[in-house]
């Protein structure tokens, strides 16, 4: 069966069929795929079964796929690399609504990029959706080379060459979510990325910023953070964002390197919703931070 991709938002985002995800995909449809991504950076198909095992290996098909985070509780899944978006603990149950790991996963619910707070960043998701709730819990998506692009020539001139710093206690602290203990905070010191990037697959220029961002480097602290502010309103205004509803089945693969992206809430304490992700890691910013990468 033949390939097709259908495009869902005026911008970007596109549906794709024709393709089995769970199966080694062969050149020629990897090939199709990075193209689609560069074009839309965000694509979606629907129907796909895939275990761990499978959706790992997908991820190793686009690129070196990073574990997640460490969390207190331990991991629900067998694979490390894989992250685990559930409302489920380590008994496959329904977390507490104090749950450590409940509360910093609401931290998803801001608008981010996976993976900017790492001193390599995030390059290609995929979330695959194995529960989803009756109601809820649609994940967004906004594509920041059209807001970059719809930026007046005198922010695009004063944004142009800046550093921000990314940190996963910022974004986390935003929710007044701040019971983390020094070897959690010393394991994830804060990290530079520029805010402004040339998207190496359609080669637009492109914002990168997100809730782990906190600041611009070298501005006062202040005047980077309301810098930072009017760029995510921008940038997530409606012409620019997308509602993805998940069906069971549905995997979404998105290019963290020019969209944002935020999951909305449900019903956490009455409905189960089991979504797996695999990140490839973004190696054009390994040189963001060469201190922190030698040393990891
Ligand atoms: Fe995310």
């Amino acid at each position: 069966m033949a390939i097709s991709i259908r495009q869902l938002h005026p911008l970007f985002v596109a549906e794709v069929s024709g393709v089995d995800l769970s199966r080694p995909l062969g050149p020629e449809t990897v090939s199709t795929i990075n193209d689609a991504i560069n074009t839309y950076a965000v694509l979606v198909f629907h129907g796909q079964s895939l275990d761990d095992d499978q959706l790992l290996a997908l991820g190793r098909t686009f690129g070196s796929v990073a574990p997640p985070r460490n969390h207190r509780a331990g991991h629900r899944l067998q694979h490390a690399e894989i992250a685990d978006i559930s409302n489920l603990n380590v008994k496959n149950e329904l977390r507490a609504r104090d749950d450590h790991r409940r509360l910093d996963g609401l931290g998803n619910q801001l608008w981010h990029s996976d993976a900017s707070f790492r001193p390599i960043s995030g390059a290609i998701s995929m979330l695959h959706a194995h529960v989803v709730p009756p109601a809820g819990g649609d994940t967004q998506f906004a594509d920041l080379r059209a807001a970059y692009d719809a930026l007046d020539d005198e922010t695009k001139a004063t944004i142009d060459g800046l550093s921000t710093e990314h940190s996963i206690f910022t974004s986390r602290g935003i929710l007044g979510h701040t019971d983390y203990t020094e070897s959690e905070r010393a394991a994830l010191p804060s990290v530079r990325h520029p805010l402004v990037r040339v998207h190496p697959g359609s080669g637009r220029k492109t914002l990168y910023m997100g809730s782990h961002a906190s600041h611009i480097i070298d501005w006062p602290y202040p005047e980077g953070r309301l810098l930072l502010l009017d760029l995510t309103e921008h940038a997530t205004d409606k012409r620019f964002v997308h509602s993805h509803q998940w069906q069971v089945g549905d995997l979404v693969m998105w290019d963290n390197r020019c969209t944002l992206h935020r999951g909305r809430r449900y019903d956490d304490a009455k409905y189960r919703r089991d979504l797996r992700r695999v990140t490839t890691q973004d190696m054009d910013s390994i040189n963001d931070n060469p201190e922190l990468v030698a040393a990891s």
